[in-house]
């Protein structure tokens, strides 16, 4: 297939929202990254429902979002209510992963789980057939802006290699410090979504970064 760009909003300008959701709109970029941070799971907070519903007003592609909380169970019906597509929770943070997969699937939103580096890929090996995504993360979550792990080609194969032998049709997406340097990399080794922060920010022509990283 070809690959998906999910542009992070982690990275817009908050006081032009707006307009940054609509540079996305208006560009080749297939769904729109959410990060939300709770400043527990990680040591950052970002934003809450007033700005997922605010960007779920003006967006027209689909919303991508990762929930770096602890016990996400309590805010899924939110999230979804708030106008989620996709909803990824944290392997690390989910005690009962699989009564968590059912419930995102029960509230009609695509049911993701994301492994930090450290995380071992075959820990998912027992929830991988109930999968629409898994999220490999590139750097430690909790900032935009870090320093690509090397390390995550490997683990991007080792999910490729899993899925193929118990859910072929799922997606693979990697998250933090993707850019036009190792983008293609990624696509190789398995990857087929690619968020981007900072890389399409920060560029000088936005919508030209996420067409770079499209069209790689
Ligand atoms: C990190 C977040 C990322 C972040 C990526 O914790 O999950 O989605 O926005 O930002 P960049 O692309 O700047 O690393
Ligand atoms: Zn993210």
């Amino acid at each position: 297939m070809n690959h998906l760009i999910a542009p992070s909003i982690l990275a817009a300008d908050f006081a032009n929202l707006q307009r940054d959701v609509e540079m996305i709109n208006n560009s080749e970029a297939d769904w729109l990254h959410v990060d939300i941070m709770d400043g527990m799971f990680v040591p950052n907070i970002s934003f809450g429902f007033p700005v997922v519903k605010a960007v779920k007003k003006h967006a027209t592609k689909p919303l991508d979002v990762h929930l770096m909380i602890v016990d996400p169970d309590r805010y899924l019906k939110a999230f979804a209510d708030a106008g989620a597509y996709n909803l990824t929770v944290h392997y690390e943070a989910c005690p009962h992963l699989h009564r968590t997969i059912q419930a995102i699937k029960e509230l009609g939103c695509k049911a993701s789980v994301a492994i930090n580096p450290h995380t071992n890929v075959s820990l998912l090996k027992d929830i991988i057939a109930d999968l629409d995504m898994v999220l490999v993360m590139s750097v430690n979550p909790g900032f935009g802006g870090q320093k690509f792990i090397e390390h995550t080609y490997t683990k991007i194969s080792e999910v490729k290699e899993l899925s193929a032998l118990k859910n072929p049709n799922m997606l693979i997406e990697v998250d933090g410090g993707v850019d036009s340097s190792n983008a293609l990399k990624l696509i190789k080794a398995g990857a087929n979504v690619l968020v981007a922060g900072n890389s399409v920010f920060s560029a000088a022509d936005q919508p030209g970064a996420i067409s770079q990283l499209k069209n790689i």
